[in-house]
């Protein structure tokens, strides 16, 4: 089963342009040749690492990329328009974007559906809540973003820097949450999920070989110290533009930082519903043990960027905090804290250190 996009909710509107099955025009044919020109040339010009899903990942003003992330980056560069009451969801993979990406819809649009019959059991949280990076794939040349209601909810794995102006500038009104994790369990999460998507033509990746790539900063999306510090930093700047939450702090206490939240997405839960235990029911939903039982989130994919299909069920394994420690010796684990604290060092971030307390 497919995910579809839902009609006139904060989606696209077209239910087949999500998930890919629209027949490619002559005009896209035509415009998707011509960009890929730019960007084999661009591509020729930049240092390689090993890619987690595919064979190579380049190094793209400070940030390693798949060859499609970087055209998907022009693309966005080129084509998307801003609207000043969109929100972005940005994040190193696997920080939380799945779980954040239905805790928002569902404030978003809380007025719009009964919690027994919400688009979140049937959809999954990928059909919902757009990922810009994919999806700019399958709408350009035509975009139909424009189409979507505001505030428009996009997904995006790139860092703070390689983004537009026209979305990071403290000018422009659109906003952003950004999720963070430890490490650690970013790494160990990593690891599971790109084995799991892993082309099926190269050989795994070893766990020690992930490790030692991830200190390296060479991982999809990474340097992830770079790409926490350029949130970080803007968030400090900026904070009415971009929201920093860590997904151990949503553990420990979802409420709270649902109540943030909303507040930051501009749709404060009112004192009614705060006593009618609306948050506590939009936390119940998004729960990994609700969400993780859904039929379309056991059975369904999730198509992105081709050939990436991923299967719904893989954006869920464990949901906890601190599985590192079954995975990382005492050495491995002290390397990467040392890590993050040199390099965080003087931000007033503190990220994964807790064992030290
Ligand atoms: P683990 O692999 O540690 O279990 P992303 O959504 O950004 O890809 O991140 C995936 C991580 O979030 C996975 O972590 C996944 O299990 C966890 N996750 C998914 N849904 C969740 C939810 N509703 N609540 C808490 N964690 C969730």
């Amino acid at each position: 089963m497919l995910t579809d996009l839902l009609p006139n909710q904060n989606t696209c509107s077209h239910s087949t342009a999500i998930n890919g099955e629209n027949p490619i025009s002559n005009e896209q044919e035509h415009f998707h040749n011509e960009l890929n020109g730019k960007v084999n040339d661009i591509v020729a010009t930049l240092p390689k690492g090993k890619g987690w899903r595919g064979p190579e990942i380049f190094l793209h003003k400070g940030f390693w990329l798949p060859q499609t992330a970087i055209k998907s980056l022009l693309m966005i560069h080129e084509y998307f328009h801003p609207k000043p009451t969109d929100i972005f969801l940005a994040a190193f993979m696997k920080c939380g974007t799945t779980w954040l990406r239905a805790l928002m819809f569902a404030t978003a649009n809380r007025h719009r559906y009964k919690i027994s019959d919400h688009p979140l059991h049937h959809t999954g949280p990928h059909g919902v809540f757009p990922s810009l990076d994919a999806q700019i794939f399958l709408e350009c040349p035509v975009s139909k973003f424009d189409n979507l209601p505001s505030p428009r909810l996009f997904a995006t794995h790139f860092a703070h820097n390689l983004l537009p102006t026209s979305m990071t500038s403290p000018s422009s009104t659109c906003k952003f949450v950004y999720v963070c994790r430890d490490p650690k369990d970013a790494l160990i999460s990593k690891w599971h999920f790109m084995s799991k998507i892993r082309s099926k033509e190269l050989p795994p990746i070893s766990f020690n070989e992930a490790y030692e790539l991830f200190c390296n900063g060479i991982s999809e999306y990474g340097p992830f110290w770079d790409h926490v510090l350029g949130y970080w930093k803007a968030s400090q700047e900026s904070p009415e533009k971009i929201l920093f939450l860590k997904y151990e702090d949503m553990k420990r206490e979802p409420s709270v930082e649902m109540k943030k939240l909303a507040a930051f997405m501009g749709m404060p839960f009112t004192a009614q519903e705060e006593e009618a235990g609306v948050v506590e029911e939009i936390v119940k939903l998004c729960s990994f043990e609700n969400l993780s039982n859904f039929a379309v989130n056991k059975d369904g994919v999730q198509k992105f960027r081709a050939p990436v299909v991923v299967e719904n069920r893989n954006f869920f394994r464990k949901g906890n905090v601190g599985d590192w420690e079954n995975y990382l010796t005492e050495e491995m684990r002290d390397r990467i804290d040392s890590i993050t604290e040199t390099r965080l060092k003087g931000s007033g971030l503190a990220l994964g250190l807790m064992h030290k307390a």
